[in-house]
């Protein structure tokens, strides 16, 4: 298993913390050479000094995702010096407001909500498909949520964004079906990450009541899923959204 990804690279949009710091670490672990992209430099940088002292390969980048120019620059970068990418994974994403009922929503807010977790989506698949035809393999993954199938009140952007992103998912897998790319996503509940830090209380106590098993998800049961989503194993998967949510999701 430690060589499932060897002499793969992957691309980790999100590794700053989180769910994408756990896929980025344990892709690295299983072999693959991972370039770890974030909007908090600080944190990709301290990443891949992590990895670094653990024997892996590891480039770091700070983009925003939803910065159409610069992820193709970036994108661009990484082919001339890798030749090819084999996985790409976002795990992006920004909760905006939360128990903020419509009235109250600013339409700022849901702007940047959609630009971030659904155009992010858009551009960073749009700049790495090419380079996945060319090599006539590739996996790609996106981070959605239960938020996106079920619908959380009090989060209207996050919820519109991350149901979109399925559609997004489901697609771009269709679309993409004969060409050896997958193209898939995940639905987790609430796990236990500094996403949630800000997220209001009221709402966490919402969100783990509805789970079956009255907890929250950790980053390296994410990252376990994850892993084999974007391995070659997982080759007759495409268009899917993975749940994994201690029982909530019932379809
Ligand atoms: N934690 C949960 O409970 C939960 C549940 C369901 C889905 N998700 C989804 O999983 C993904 C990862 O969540 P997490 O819990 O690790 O959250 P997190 O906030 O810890 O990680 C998200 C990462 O995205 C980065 N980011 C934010 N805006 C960006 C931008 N414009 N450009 C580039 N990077 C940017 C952040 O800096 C951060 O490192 C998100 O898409 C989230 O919506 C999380």
């Amino acid at each position: 298993m430690s060589s499932r990804f060897s002499n793969q690279v992957a691309v980790v949009f999100g590794a700053g913390r989180g769910i994408g710091e756990a896929i980025a670490s344990r892709l690295s672990r299983e072999g693959a050479k991972v370039v770890v992209i974030d909007i908090l430099k600080n944190k990709v940088d301290e990443l891949k000094l992590k990895i670094e002292e653990n024997g892996g390969e590891v480039e770091a980048f700070q983009i925003d995702i939803s910065e159409e120019k610069k992820v193709n620059q970036c994108i661009d970068h990484i082919v001339k010096s890798n030749l090819k990418i084999d996985v790409l994974v976002n795990s992006v994403g920004i909760v905006g407001p939360s128990n903020c009922e419509i009235e109250d929503y600013d339409l700022k807010d849901f702007l940047q909500v959609l630009n971030v977790n659904l155009v992010g989506a858009f551009n960073i698949s749009k700049a790495v498909v090419p380079i996945m035809k060319k090599n006539n393999y590739g996996r790609i993954l996106h981070i959605s949520s239960i938020a996106g199938k079920e619908g959380n009140p009090g989060m209207i952007g996050y919820s519109s964004s991350k149901s979109a992103l399925i559609g997004f998912v489901k697609s771009l897998g269709k679309e993409l079906a004969q060409t050896n790319i997958t193209v898939n996503g995940i639905a987790p509940a609430l796990i236990s990450s500094e996403m949630n830090t800000d997220t209001d209380p009221k709402m966490l106590e919402y969100m783990i009541e509805k789970i079956p098993m009255r907890r929250t998800g950790t980053v390296d049961e994410v990252a376990s899923l994850c892993a084999w989503i974007c391995s070659r194993e997982a080759s007759f998967n495409t268009g899917a959204i993975f749940d994994i949510s201690g029982g909530r999701a019932t379809y």
